[in-house]
């Protein structure tokens, strides 16, 4: 029996950039295969090109023996070829049930959309993952986990042959992690064939049962799962050796920056308390929903105190907005790159000085070169993968978007900097470089906030965590000293088994 699916000899050449070379993969009809790489390695552009979005350079694609040339996104369902991006496709001004059955809702005798018949169909694919969202409501109210399922359940309302997932986990909680895995593997029993994408080799090993790794755009190897390990991943992955855990580098913490007591700020944040210190890593741990980004919204200024007092440097601040923040030496790494971080149509050089008007001008005047001498430096100290300065950052990958992020706030050169989620979608290799950064950073004075859902994160990069839960602080914990049950236990009441199975590489490395 022929292939479920196979990529012959597959290039895909963008201006300036090879995105594959000459890729040739085979998965077998209920097969679940872990697609594996650095950032800006070809992944998502493997899943589009099978997906019917972008035309190979050069290269074929065959369904079940059948070479296929596929239009756009519809005819490669009207196949049986779902994909869920890994940045959201969904249009905010329309209804979940809309979202899901977009160009092809059920239509009665008269041509009229049946809508009662599109919603419940909706709730019963959402409601496959363990979830209840409101098929009427606009996708715009929606949660981003909330906004994830719903680009599940849209893969899933086609008769499926091939399931692509491009990192679907990012903005998951526990629970719905499970819940997909369930549905995966029910899928992959009925014959269908899935491909996973994601950073986290935990959800590998877990759910998959071949992983190809692919290295600037080439097939760097496939492999049984149960046959490999982290380590050869990995090393198949980047091409060195890779550390993620604990450095002690000898910091010794100064003054007080950041004392926040007793925060109140509408629901989400009752009774929050925390102090950093100047060259110190301080982490909030807690589940999603627990009030974390709220709490440092609050800081920021992006959201309104209700009560609670909070000093910077020992004076009072109260900001009115984020511009009061930033005035005060205050920045913030928000979680989500797309709405509240970058401008993706501009380039890499005006993302980073949009910030640092003062630092790229001569006099009045704004300097091109010197913006983009700071753009090119935190290209090679991030190790950004981009073929100059000048690229828009929405046709960066993922993870190179979280590093254009990162630095546009780096360069602000902040007294704190409260960083939200920093290695969400970040490869293996450039989440170490960036705990050296905020590492770095720390060496340099700067006090570092930051939320972090990725327990071996927590783990490797703080001083001291904080626990909240339900809007509080509710503990305190030595970096170096906690376990990753000792944070669980403050903050949930799941069992350590469910957050290793969560837990992303690095918990041993
Ligand atoms: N539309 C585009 N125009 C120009 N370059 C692009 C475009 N889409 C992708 N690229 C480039 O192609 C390369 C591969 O990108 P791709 O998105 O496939 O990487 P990825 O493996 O999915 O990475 P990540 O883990 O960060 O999501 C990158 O260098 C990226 O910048
Ligand atoms: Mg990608």
């Amino acid at each position: 029996m022929a292939a479920r699916l196979e990529v012959q000899g597959l290039s895909k050449r963008f201006p300036g950039v090879i995105a594959l070379e000459d890729v040739s993969i085979s998965v077998e009809r209920g097969e679940i295969r872990a697609l594996l790489g650095e950032n800006g390695a070809g992944k998502s552009t493997l899943g589009k090109i099978v997906a019917g979005i972008h035309a190979p350079s050069s290269g074929t694609v065959l369904i079940d023996g059948e070479e296929v040339r596929l239009q756009d996104e519809r005819a490669a369902g009207a196949l049986g070829i779902g994909i869920v991006h890994q940045e959201g496709s969904l249009v905010p001004q329309l209804s979940v049930a809309e979202n899901i059955f977009a160009g092809r809702q059920p239509v009665g005798r008269f041509g009229q959309v049946l809508v009662d018949q599109m919603r419940a169909e909706a709730a019963r694919l959402i409601g496959q993952l363990g979830v209840a969202i409101d098929p009427a409501r606009r996708v715009a109210e929606l949660s981003a986990a909330q906004a994830q399922i719903v680009e599940i359940a849209k893969a899933l309302s086609h008769d499926l042959k091939l399931l692509i997932l491009d990192e679907p986990t990012a903005a998951l909680t526990l629970n719905e992690t499970d819940r997909l895995f369930d549905v995966v593997r029910k899928l992959a029993q009925s014959g269908v064939s899935i491909i996973y994408v994601s950073h986290r080799l935990a959800e590998i090993f877990a759910l998959c049962d071949r992983v190809s790794v692919l290295k600037d755009g080439r097939l760097a190897g496939t492999r049984d799962v149960a046959a490999t390990s982290t380590d050869e991943l990995i090393r198949l992955m980047v091409g060195r050796d890779v550390h993620l855990h604990r450095q002690a580098d000898g910091r010794v913490p100064g003054r007080v920056v950041l004392e926040a007591r007793q925060v109140a700020a509408g629901v989400m944040v009752r009774d929050a308390s925390v102090t950093v210190r100047a060259g110190e890593i301080v982490c909030i741990a807690g589940l999603i929903g627990s009030g974390r980004s709220e709490f440092c919204e609050t800081i920021f200024g992006a959201r309104k105190r209700s009560g609670g007092t909070i000093a910077i440097d020992g004076n009072a601040y109260r900001p009115g907005g984020t511009w009061d923040a930033k005035a005060a030496g205050v920045g913030m790494v928000p979680e989500d790159r797309k709405t509240s971080g970058l401008f993706l149509g501009m380039d890499i050089v005006n993302n980073i000085a949009a910030t640092v008007l003062d630092k790229v001008s001569d006099g009045a005047k704004f300097s091109q070169a010197k913006a983009e001498a700071l753009a090119q430096n935190f290209v090679v100290e991030m190790r950004i993968s981009t073929p100059s300065v000048r690229q828009v950052v929405g046709n960066l990958s993922g993870g190179n978007q979280q590093k254009v992020l990162l630095a546009k706030w780096l360069a602000m050169e902040p007294k704190l900097l409260i960083v939200d989620e920093p290695t969400r979608g970040v490869d293996v290799g450039a989440r170490a470089e960036i705990y050296r950064l905020l590492r770095a950073l720390a060496a340099k004075g700067v006090a570092l906030l930051v939320v972090s859902s990725d327990l071996p994160e927590v783990l490797a990069l703080a001083d001291r965590i904080i626990v909240m839960a339900e809007g509080r602080t509710v503990g305190t914990l030595n970096g170096g000293e906690a376990t990753e049950e000792s944070v669980l236990r403050l903050a949930t009441k799941f069992t350590a088994s469910v957050a290793a199975s969560r837990a992303t590489v690095g918990a041993d490395a």
